[in-house]
Protein backbone atom coordinates (compact mmCIF):
# COMPACT_ATOMS: atom_id res chain seq x y z
CA UNK A 1 0.00 0.00 0.00
CA UNK A 2 1.63 3.14 -1.04
CA UNK A 3 0.40 6.65 0.04
CA UNK A 4 -3.22 7.41 0.87
CA UNK A 5 -5.25 8.90 -3.11
CA UNK A 6 -6.18 12.44 -1.43
CA UNK A 7 -9.62 12.98 -2.78
CA UNK A 8 -10.21 15.25 -6.00
CA UNK A 9 -11.33 18.25 -4.15
CA UNK A 10 -8.59 18.16 -1.97
CA UNK A 11 -6.20 18.51 -4.24
CA UNK A 12 -7.97 21.20 -5.80
CA UNK A 13 -8.12 22.89 -2.63
CA UNK A 14 -4.39 22.69 -2.71
CA UNK A 15 -4.21 23.73 -5.92
CA UNK A 16 -5.94 26.69 -5.10
CA UNK A 17 -4.05 27.78 -2.47
CA UNK A 18 -0.40 27.25 -3.82
CA UNK A 19 -1.17 28.50 -7.35
CA UNK A 20 1.74 27.88 -10.14
CA UNK A 21 3.54 30.87 -10.31
CA UNK A 22 4.35 31.99 -14.05
CA UNK A 23 7.91 30.81 -14.70
CA UNK A 24 8.02 34.07 -17.05
CA UNK A 25 6.11 36.93 -15.38
CA UNK A 26 4.55 39.50 -17.76
CA UNK A 27 7.69 42.00 -17.26
CA UNK A 28 8.30 44.52 -19.70
CA UNK A 29 10.05 44.41 -23.02
CA UNK A 30 14.15 43.94 -22.39
CA UNK A 31 15.11 47.53 -22.97
CA UNK A 32 16.80 48.33 -26.63
CA UNK A 33 20.03 49.50 -25.12
CA UNK A 34 21.04 47.50 -21.86
CA UNK A 35 23.21 49.98 -19.92
CA UNK A 36 23.17 53.56 -20.79
CA UNK A 37 25.60 56.35 -19.11
CA UNK A 38 23.52 58.68 -17.56
CA UNK A 39 25.33 61.82 -17.32
CA UNK A 40 26.95 62.48 -20.78
CA UNK A 41 24.63 64.99 -22.70
CA UNK A 42 25.71 63.09 -25.96
CA UNK A 43 25.23 59.83 -26.55
CA UNK A 44 26.01 57.76 -29.35
CA UNK A 45 24.38 54.66 -29.21
CA UNK A 46 24.73 53.73 -33.37
CA UNK A 47 24.94 50.34 -33.89
CA UNK A 48 23.85 49.10 -30.71
CA UNK A 49 21.29 46.85 -30.89
CA UNK A 50 19.81 44.47 -33.61
CA UNK A 51 16.11 44.32 -32.64
CA UNK A 52 14.32 46.93 -30.82
CA UNK A 53 10.25 46.70 -31.32
CA UNK A 54 9.71 49.80 -29.07
CA UNK A 55 12.16 52.25 -27.84
CA UNK A 56 11.34 54.23 -24.48
CA UNK A 57 12.57 57.96 -24.49
CA UNK A 58 12.38 58.39 -20.77
CA UNK A 59 16.63 57.99 -21.07
CA UNK A 60 16.88 60.81 -23.22
CA UNK A 61 15.02 63.26 -22.16
CA UNK A 62 17.96 65.64 -21.30
CA UNK A 63 20.34 64.61 -24.22
CA UNK A 64 21.50 67.42 -26.65
CA UNK A 65 22.73 64.81 -29.25
CA UNK A 66 21.60 61.77 -30.00
CA UNK A 67 22.94 59.02 -33.23
CA UNK A 68 20.26 56.08 -32.48
CA UNK A 69 21.18 54.27 -36.24
CA UNK A 70 21.30 51.19 -37.50
CA UNK A 71 19.25 49.97 -34.02
CA UNK A 72 15.99 48.18 -35.97
CA UNK A 73 13.89 50.38 -33.71
CA UNK A 74 10.60 49.52 -34.57
CA UNK A 75 8.80 52.40 -32.70
CA UNK A 76 8.90 55.06 -30.28
CA UNK A 77 7.25 54.31 -26.84
CA UNK A 78 3.83 56.74 -27.97
CA UNK A 79 4.50 59.44 -25.39
CA UNK A 80 8.09 60.07 -26.78
CA UNK A 81 9.01 64.11 -26.81
CA UNK A 82 12.06 65.39 -27.69
CA UNK A 83 13.95 67.37 -25.09
CA UNK A 84 14.08 71.11 -25.47
CA UNK A 85 18.18 70.69 -24.97
CA UNK A 86 18.10 68.59 -27.90
CA UNK A 87 20.40 69.96 -31.00
CA UNK A 88 20.69 66.78 -32.63
CA UNK A 89 19.32 63.84 -33.35
CA UNK A 90 19.72 60.71 -36.08
CA UNK A 91 17.45 57.55 -35.58
CA UNK A 92 18.14 56.96 -39.44
CA UNK A 93 18.30 53.27 -40.79
CA UNK A 94 15.79 51.87 -38.64
CA UNK A 95 12.26 50.27 -38.97
CA UNK A 96 10.42 53.23 -37.86
CA UNK A 97 6.42 53.23 -39.81
CA UNK A 98 5.25 55.95 -37.39
CA UNK A 99 6.48 58.84 -35.52
CA UNK A 100 4.12 59.97 -32.07
CA UNK A 101 2.48 63.26 -33.40
CA UNK A 102 3.85 65.35 -30.79
CA UNK A 103 7.17 64.13 -31.01
CA UNK A 104 8.42 67.58 -31.99
CA UNK A 105 5.91 69.75 -30.16
CA UNK A 106 9.09 70.72 -27.84
CA UNK A 107 11.67 70.78 -29.90
CA UNK A 108 12.71 74.10 -30.41
CA UNK A 109 16.60 74.09 -30.33
CA UNK A 110 16.68 70.70 -32.94
CA UNK A 111 18.83 71.50 -35.92
CA UNK A 112 19.57 68.55 -37.59
CA UNK A 113 16.63 65.73 -37.53
CA UNK A 114 17.46 62.57 -39.53
CA UNK A 115 15.09 60.19 -40.35
CA UNK A 116 16.18 58.72 -43.55
CA UNK A 117 16.00 54.73 -44.28
CA UNK A 118 13.21 54.20 -42.22
CA UNK A 119 9.55 53.08 -43.36
CA UNK A 120 8.12 56.31 -42.56
CA UNK A 121 4.30 56.49 -44.82
CA UNK A 122 3.17 59.24 -43.33
CA UNK A 123 3.97 62.63 -41.27
CA UNK A 124 1.26 64.65 -39.74
CA UNK A 125 0.83 68.26 -40.87
CA UNK A 126 1.74 70.33 -38.37
CA UNK A 127 4.24 67.73 -37.08
CA UNK A 128 7.34 70.28 -37.56
CA UNK A 129 5.64 73.73 -36.68
CA UNK A 130 7.46 73.59 -33.16
CA UNK A 131 10.95 72.80 -34.68
CA UNK A 132 11.76 77.04 -35.59
CA UNK A 133 15.37 75.94 -35.78
CA UNK A 134 15.28 73.00 -37.78
CA UNK A 135 18.35 73.73 -40.52
CA UNK A 136 18.98 69.78 -41.82
CA UNK A 137 15.99 67.04 -42.55
CA UNK A 138 16.85 63.70 -43.89
CA UNK A 139 14.06 62.27 -45.02
CA UNK A 140 15.30 59.82 -48.08
CA UNK A 141 14.72 56.36 -48.13
CA UNK A 142 10.74 56.46 -46.81
CA UNK A 143 7.57 55.76 -48.84
CA UNK A 144 6.92 59.29 -47.79
CA UNK A 145 4.18 60.91 -50.58
CA UNK A 146 4.65 64.26 -49.51
CA UNK A 147 6.65 66.84 -46.88
CA UNK A 148 4.51 68.80 -44.44
CA UNK A 149 4.62 71.72 -45.38
CA UNK A 150 5.74 72.66 -41.65
CA UNK A 151 9.02 71.69 -42.50
CA UNK A 152 10.01 74.55 -44.45
CA UNK A 153 11.39 76.92 -41.27
CA UNK A 154 12.61 80.44 -42.49
CA UNK A 155 15.59 78.47 -40.62
CA UNK A 156 15.88 75.28 -42.93
CA UNK A 157 18.71 74.79 -45.14
CA UNK A 158 19.00 71.63 -46.27
CA UNK A 159 16.19 68.67 -47.24
CA UNK A 160 16.70 65.64 -48.82
CA UNK A 161 13.66 63.36 -49.88
CA UNK A 162 13.42 60.27 -52.26
CA UNK A 163 13.64 60.95 -55.86
CA UNK A 164 9.94 60.41 -56.76
CA UNK A 165 7.56 62.63 -58.55
CA UNK A 166 5.22 62.61 -55.92
CA UNK A 167 7.32 64.09 -52.83
CA UNK A 168 9.51 66.23 -55.11
CA UNK A 169 6.28 67.83 -56.54
CA UNK A 170 5.14 68.83 -52.96
CA UNK A 171 8.65 70.57 -52.43
CA UNK A 172 9.35 71.84 -55.45
CA UNK A 173 7.43 75.51 -54.28
CA UNK A 174 9.36 76.08 -51.33
CA UNK A 175 12.43 74.38 -52.30
CA UNK A 176 12.76 76.98 -55.56
CA UNK A 177 10.67 80.16 -54.27
CA UNK A 178 13.08 83.50 -55.88
CA UNK A 179 13.85 86.34 -52.92
CA UNK A 180 13.07 83.96 -50.39
CA UNK A 181 16.12 81.84 -48.66
CA UNK A 182 14.90 78.48 -50.29
CA UNK A 183 16.31 75.50 -48.42
CA UNK A 184 18.68 73.58 -50.99
CA UNK A 185 16.70 70.50 -51.68
CA UNK A 186 17.59 67.18 -52.87
CA UNK A 187 16.65 63.76 -53.53
CA UNK A 188 18.01 60.43 -53.55
CA UNK A 189 17.51 58.77 -56.79
CA UNK A 190 17.16 54.50 -56.92
CA UNK A 191 21.40 54.09 -58.00
CA UNK A 192 21.30 56.17 -54.41
CA UNK A 193 23.40 59.42 -55.75
CA UNK A 194 21.69 62.71 -54.82
CA UNK A 195 20.48 65.08 -57.14
CA UNK A 196 19.21 68.96 -57.36
CA UNK A 197 15.43 68.45 -57.00
CA UNK A 198 14.66 71.12 -59.98
CA UNK A 199 16.63 69.14 -62.47
CA UNK A 200 15.06 65.80 -61.01
CA UNK A 201 11.51 67.21 -61.74
CA UNK A 202 12.17 68.72 -65.01
CA UNK A 203 13.82 65.48 -66.36
CA UNK A 204 11.93 63.11 -64.86
CA UNK A 205 8.52 64.10 -63.94
CA UNK A 206 7.60 66.67 -66.48
CA UNK A 207 8.38 64.12 -69.03
CA UNK A 208 5.55 61.97 -67.53
CA UNK A 209 3.40 64.84 -67.66
CA UNK A 210 4.04 64.90 -71.19
CA UNK A 211 3.67 61.24 -72.02
CA UNK A 212 0.50 60.87 -70.43
CA UNK A 213 -0.43 64.01 -72.11
CA UNK A 214 0.45 62.39 -75.23
CA UNK A 215 -0.94 58.84 -74.97
CA UNK A 216 -4.43 60.80 -74.18
CA UNK A 217 -3.66 62.87 -77.26
CA UNK A 218 -3.33 59.97 -79.67
CA UNK A 219 -6.17 58.00 -77.59
CA UNK A 220 -8.36 61.03 -78.51
CA UNK A 221 -6.86 60.88 -82.35
CA UNK A 222 -7.58 56.58 -82.37
CA UNK A 223 -11.14 57.57 -81.30
CA UNK A 224 -11.72 60.04 -83.86
CA UNK A 225 -10.77 58.26 -86.05
CA UNK A 226 -12.70 54.85 -85.31
CA UNK A 227 -16.04 56.93 -85.20
CA UNK A 228 -15.25 58.76 -88.63
CA UNK A 229 -14.93 55.53 -90.42
CA UNK A 230 -18.22 54.49 -88.64
CA UNK A 231 -19.54 57.75 -89.93
CA UNK A 232 -18.51 56.83 -93.15
CA UNK A 233 -19.30 53.21 -93.57
CA UNK A 234 -22.49 53.59 -92.17
CA UNK A 235 -23.65 56.98 -94.79
CA UNK A 236 -22.08 54.43 -97.56
CA UNK A 237 -24.85 51.03 -96.21
CA UNK A 238 -27.25 53.41 -95.60
CA UNK A 239 -26.78 55.40 -99.78
CA UNK A 240 -26.01 51.55 -100.63
CA UNK A 241 -29.31 50.07 -99.07
CA UNK A 242 -31.31 53.63 -100.14
CA UNK A 243 -30.32 52.46 -103.58
CA UNK A 244 -31.17 48.91 -103.74
CA UNK A 245 -34.67 49.64 -102.15
CA UNK A 246 -37.57 50.55 -104.17
CA UNK A 247 -37.43 54.25 -104.56
CA UNK A 248 -38.46 55.71 -107.73
CA UNK A 249 -36.09 53.57 -109.43
CA UNK A 250 -36.44 49.52 -110.30
CA UNK A 251 -33.91 46.69 -111.55
CA UNK A 252 -34.87 45.81 -115.04
CA UNK A 253 -34.03 42.51 -116.72
CA UNK A 254 -31.33 42.29 -119.22
CA UNK A 255 -32.31 44.38 -122.51
CA UNK A 256 -31.44 44.60 -125.74
CA UNK A 257 -27.90 45.24 -125.10
CA UNK A 258 -27.50 42.13 -122.76
CA UNK A 259 -26.77 44.84 -119.61
CA UNK A 260 -29.46 44.94 -116.32
CA UNK A 261 -30.64 48.38 -116.83
CA UNK A 262 -32.00 50.96 -114.03
CA UNK A 263 -34.68 52.55 -114.78
CA UNK A 264 -36.15 55.76 -112.91
CA UNK A 265 -39.44 56.86 -114.43
CA UNK A 266 -39.39 60.96 -115.14
CA UNK A 267 -41.78 62.48 -113.09
CA UNK A 268 -43.13 64.63 -115.73
CA UNK A 269 -46.36 63.77 -117.16
CA UNK A 270 -47.48 66.56 -119.05
CA UNK A 271 -45.37 66.55 -121.61
CA UNK A 272 -46.71 64.94 -125.07
CA UNK A 273 -43.42 64.75 -126.83
CA UNK A 274 -42.41 61.54 -127.65
CA UNK A 275 -38.89 61.70 -126.77
CA UNK A 276 -39.82 63.39 -123.07
CA UNK A 277 -42.16 60.83 -122.85
CA UNK A 278 -39.70 58.31 -122.79
CA UNK A 279 -38.20 57.25 -119.89
CA UNK A 280 -34.53 57.70 -119.39
CA UNK A 281 -32.85 55.02 -118.95
CA UNK A 282 -29.04 54.59 -116.27
CA UNK A 283 -27.73 51.85 -118.23
CA UNK A 284 -24.76 50.20 -117.06
CA UNK A 285 -22.45 49.42 -119.52
CA UNK A 286 -18.81 48.29 -119.71
CA UNK A 287 -16.52 51.73 -120.70
CA UNK A 288 -15.69 49.55 -123.55
CA UNK A 289 -18.93 49.05 -124.78
CA UNK A 290 -20.63 52.74 -125.38
CA UNK A 291 -24.11 52.24 -126.48
CA UNK A 292 -24.71 54.60 -129.77
CA UNK A 293 -26.81 57.73 -128.39
CA UNK A 294 -29.70 57.59 -130.07
CA UNK A 295 -29.90 61.56 -131.83
CA UNK A 296 -31.74 64.66 -130.14
CA UNK A 297 -31.46 62.39 -126.66
CA UNK A 298 -28.49 64.36 -125.17
CA UNK A 299 -29.53 67.99 -125.94
CA UNK A 300 -32.89 67.47 -124.37
CA UNK A 301 -30.74 65.73 -121.24
CA UNK A 302 -28.78 68.83 -120.85
CA UNK A 303 -31.45 71.75 -121.39
CA UNK A 304 -34.65 70.59 -120.37
CA UNK A 305 -36.10 69.14 -117.11
CA UNK A 306 -33.43 66.70 -116.46
CA UNK A 307 -31.34 69.33 -115.36
C1 LIG B 1 26.63 50.71 -38.63
O1 LIG B 1 26.66 49.52 -39.40
C2 LIG B 1 26.46 49.71 -40.78
C3 LIG B 1 26.43 48.37 -41.44
O2 LIG B 1 25.60 47.50 -40.76
C4 LIG B 1 27.53 50.60 -41.35
O3 LIG B 1 27.29 50.83 -42.71
C5 LIG B 1 27.53 51.91 -40.58
O4 LIG B 1 28.60 52.71 -41.04
C6 LIG B 1 27.66 51.70 -39.13
N1 LIG B 1 27.50 52.97 -38.46
C7 LIG B 1 28.21 53.31 -37.41
C8 LIG B 1 27.98 54.70 -36.86
O5 LIG B 1 28.99 52.57 -36.88
C1 LIG C 1 3.77 73.79 -30.08
O1 LIG C 1 3.99 74.25 -28.77
C2 LIG C 1 2.84 74.73 -28.09
C3 LIG C 1 3.26 75.25 -26.75
O2 LIG C 1 4.62 75.28 -26.56
C4 LIG C 1 1.85 73.58 -27.93
O3 LIG C 1 0.69 74.04 -27.32
C5 LIG C 1 1.51 73.03 -29.29
O4 LIG C 1 0.67 71.91 -29.16
C6 LIG C 1 2.76 72.64 -30.05
N1 LIG C 1 2.43 72.25 -31.40
C7 LIG C 1 2.77 71.10 -31.95
C8 LIG C 1 2.32 70.85 -33.35
O5 LIG C 1 3.43 70.28 -31.38
C1 LIG D 1 19.14 73.28 -58.73
O1 LIG D 1 19.08 73.56 -60.10
C2 LIG D 1 18.57 74.83 -60.42
C3 LIG D 1 18.45 74.97 -61.90
O2 LIG D 1 19.22 74.02 -62.57
C4 LIG D 1 19.47 75.90 -59.79
O3 LIG D 1 18.94 77.16 -60.05
C5 LIG D 1 19.57 75.67 -58.30
O4 LIG D 1 20.48 76.57 -57.74
C6 LIG D 1 20.02 74.26 -58.01
N1 LIG D 1 19.98 74.04 -56.59
C7 LIG D 1 20.93 73.41 -55.95
C8 LIG D 1 20.72 73.24 -54.50
O5 LIG D 1 21.91 72.98 -56.50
Amino acid sequence: MGHPVAPLPLLLLLLLLHPVTPTTPAAPAAPCFPALPAASAELDLANRSRQCAELDWGPFQQKSRLWLSHNGIGALSPSSRIGPELLELDLSHNRLRELPPAFLSRARHLRHLQLQHNQLRQLPAGFFANATALQILRLEGNPLPAVPPTAFQASLQLLAVPCRCDVVGTILAPCTCSGCAAPQCHCLTTHHSFVNVTDFHRQQCRHNVGLVAGLAGAAAGVAVLVLGTAAVCYWRRKAATGAASVGWGKWEPAGAHGQPRYISRAMETGTTDATAALDYENVFVNPCTVPAATPGWMPRWQEEQHR
